[in-house]
């Protein structure tokens, strides 16, 4: 079996009075693409606010990387979430800073590195995503759909072994999406990352999912393959993968018919 870099037993996680997630039960296991759906407001950013302990559970136990969560000090958990990339649900760039300097951050903060090697490190990451000729822009200056690139570069700066994504193609086109969720593909399979994607995007999950995680009303109630998340009879899960037909057809019509299903 491979390595397992993401643990969860019996965990609930919440804010203040308020739980949001219980009796969850998840791992992740090296080299998998496992995507993250449910509805909006059902606890999917909560759950990586978990895994990488912004948020710590009030029940159960997280491990991260083979490291235990509970009680570590800030030290270990920070050098634990430099081998994690995060790509945040907005992207997260500093806007007066360029894209070069953004991607630089983390090899600042977290390496040791001379600046000859932390640019060279940063021309490389901005070629895996296809924006070298875009390094001194800023962020506003960028489409969304180079904005979501720039911010995946900067996840990727310090070669995470697990890589989290919340939404990464939400907001962009169809063709922008396949292309970043392409990206996806292609980065995991030169980088040998684990991911972990949040999406609900059916198209992208068909293109991206090795295995589906199904949250709803706090609970986990999905975990298996994509193939088995198109067949399943749990009603829930089927009527999430039965909004739609192929990516092929109108992105606008599944979003009309998400509003008009509720
Ligand atoms: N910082 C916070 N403080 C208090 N409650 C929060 C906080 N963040 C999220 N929540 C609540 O936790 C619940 C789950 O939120 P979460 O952001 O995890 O949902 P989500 O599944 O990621 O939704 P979306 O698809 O819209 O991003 C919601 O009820 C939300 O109001
Ligand atoms: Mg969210």
């Amino acid at each position: 079996m491979s390595k397992i870099l993401l643990q969860m037993q019996d965990v609930s996680l919440g804010y203040g009075e308020e739980t949001v997630l219980s009796g969850i039960n998840l791992e992740i296991r090296e080299s998998e693409l496992t995507v993250i759906v449910g509805e909006s407001g059902c606890g999917k950013s909560t759950l990586l606010k978990g895994a990488i302990g912004l948020l710590r559970p009030t029940v159960g136990s997280i491990r991260l990387l083979g490291a235990d969560l509970e009680g570590i000090d800030e030290e270990k958990l920070s050098a634990l979430r430099k081998r994690v990339g995060l790509l945040f649900q907005g992207g997260a760039l500093i806007n007066s800073m360029t894209i070069a300097e953004n991607v630089a951050l983390p090899l600042n903060q977290f390496s040791l590195l001379p600046p000859g090697a932390i640019n060279s490190l940063v021309r490389m990451k901005l070629a895996q995503v296809g924006l070298e000729d875009a390094m001194h822009k800023t962020p506003p200056e960028l489409s969304g759909g180079m904005r979501k690139r720039a911010a995946l570069a900067r996840s990727l700066a310090m070669d995470p072994e697990l890589l989290l994504c919340d939404e990464p193609s939400a907001g962009l086109d169809p063709v922008t999406a396949a292309a970043l969720d392409q990206l996806l593909l292609d980065l995991r399979s030169a980088l040998n990352m684990s991911l972990l994607v949040i999406s609900h995007e059916l198209g992208s999950i068909d293109a991206i999912a090795d295995r589906v995680v199904m949250l709803a009303k706090g609970k986990k109630v999905f975990d298996d393959s994509l193939e088995q998340a198109h067949s399943t009879k749990i009603s829930v899960v089927k009527d999430f993968f039965d909004r739609r037909p192929a990516r092929s057809q109108t992105r606008g019509r599944s979003v009309l018919e998400r509003f008009v299903k509720g």
